[in-house]
């Protein structure tokens, strides 16, 4: 007789159960007894087999590949806790290594006097990046004898969800920007019907989520500049380089967004994407120690010295903030720039293999971070739409995501490709004629796809 089932029931193959075990065990209940471990690891090694292939996921920005040296050294530093400062005094250190690092790759004016800290990932390093902001400005209210309620944070409509979270959580009124047609993003224009004394600071985008364009960091703080000289404001801005920030010192040194400019206080970024460290790391330094308020700060001693930290999380993984180091150490900064400009030409290559098919218009090509998006020209054809082809190449395994714009342009649909490490032109190739097929396909059809293919897919 089978053992009874319901949906909430894992069946454990025969073959795999060893001699007397129950072939049914519970997904969502802990069991009385104990399963032996070669069948449990099998269970789970089967269950996360249904996963897709993250090499043909062109959705995530986060890194999938890591090279066998940095494997190793994952494997013996797994166990490692990152608060942990007085057991693992030396993974401390190299936490310090590495923001003392971004801190100069980023030009801050005093990369060995300033403070940073890693977080687990960027939504974590915007939240202290926003904290920061909110509390000195409530500094300087209280020391006007001004009220502190009614706090603002000024970032455009396409600012990734971890900015809605921080002001949902924090209680600071978002102030959104709509991107349009004209402004493709951020970038000053009416910046002054936005920004107002209870401004604790403005987000610039460096990778916009939705699309892969960089703000014009600098054009923002002009702005903000022109606001101060006639309103006396003094606003500060905290730079969202997710994937900018580990692009931009790279393969666009001469673009100007980072402590160059004096207006910029914070800058985070994910270790976890072009950091080009495995899922689990972010990064956020201070442009000066004075931006970050001394009474955010908690000290631990370790190593016979005090150690500053800010962070949300106690306890997290140290391994990630290893792997860091040892890229940095390994790569250097040409490395990176190899491994950034070969994801740049894939991306170029493909936004314009794209727009060569015919019923696409590029949103953008690439030439920011190595991200862009296509939306369909208007009038091409009312039988179907990008989310059936991101429907389509997702049978032939790639993760294309096709989603919506942010309020203002939320029924202007865009599809967009992130390439990441490990995105050769080979596969690119394969990419492109597979987009090429499946358009075809779909320009044949003599009635319109059923509209329940077209439902947003998950994308960040
Ligand atoms: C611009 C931007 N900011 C913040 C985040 C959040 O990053 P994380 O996933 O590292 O928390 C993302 C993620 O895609 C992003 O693109």
């Amino acid at each position: 007789m089978p053992q009874e089932r319901d949906k909430d029931s894992l069946s454990v193959n025969p073959l795999f159960a060893r001699p007397g075990e129950d072939t049914v065990a519970s997904k969502t209940k802990l069991a009385d007894g104990e399963m032996l471990p070669e069948t449990a690891y099998q269970i789970v090694h089967d269950e996360t087999m249904l996963d897709g292939n993250a090499r043909l996921n062109l959705a995530t920005f986060v890194s999938t590949w890591m090279d066998d040296h940095a494997n190793k050294l994952y494997a013996e530093t797994y166990d490692k806790n990152m608060i942990d400062k007085d057991e693992y005094p030396q993974t401390a250190q190299i936490e310090q290594n590495c923001w003392k690092i971004l801190a100069d790759l980023w030009h801050s004016p005093d990369p060995g006097g300033t403070i940073g800290t890693s977080t687990v990932g960027s939504s974590e390093a915007c939240m202290l990046g926003g904290l920061a902001l909110k509390r000195l400005w409530q500094h300087s209210r209280r020391a006007d004898g001004k009220p502190t309620d009614k706090p603002n944070l000024v970032m455009s409509s396409a600012v990734q969800v971890c900015w809605e979270k921080f002001c949902n959580y924090f209680d600071v009124e978002a102030r959104l920007v709509p991107i349009s047609e004209d402004h493709k993003c951020l970038d000053g224009f009416e910046l002054e019907k936005y920004v107002d004394e209870n401004t604790i600071g403005v987000v610039a985008i460096m990778g916009v989520t939705y699309t892969g364009m960089y703000e014009p960091v600098k054009q923002i703080a002009a702005k903000l500049d022109e606001i101060q000289a006639s309103t006396g404001l003094d606003i500060a801005i905290h730079v969202d380089g997710a994937s900018g920030a580990m692009i931009a010192p790279f393969i666009q040194p001469d673009l100007e967004w980072d402590f160059k400019i004096p207006r910029v206080h914070s800058i985070s970024t994910s270790g976890h994407k072009y950091g080009l460290v495995y899922p689990g790391l972010g990064w956020v330094v201070w442009r000066e120690r004075q931006w970050l308020p001394e009474d955010l700060i908690f000290y631990v001693s370790y190593l016979g010295g005090d150690m500053p930290t800010f962070a949300l999380n106690f306890s997290r993984p140290g391994a990630q903030v290893v792997l860091q180091f040892y890229l940095f150490l390994r790569l250097g900064r040409s490395g990176y720039a190899k491994v950034q400009q070969a994801c740049q030409d894939v991306a170029l290559y493909l936004s314009a293999g794209i727009s060569e098919i015919g019923p696409f218009e590029l949103w953008n090509d690439g030439s920011d971070i190595p991200v862009f998006a296509w939306r369909l020209k208007e009038g091409h054809t009312d039988k179907w739409s990008l989310y059936d082809l991101a429907e389509r190449l997702r049978t032939k395994g790639w993760l294309v995501p096709a989603y919506p714009m942010p309020s203002n342009l939320e029924n202007l649909t865009v599809e967009r490709i992130v390439v990441r490490n490990g995105l050769s032109m080979d596969l690119a190739d394969s990419l492109l004629a597979d987009i090429r097929t499946e358009t075809e396909y779909l320009n044949r059809l003599e009635s319109p796809m059923p509209q329940e293919a077209a439902q947003p897919g998950f994308h960040h």
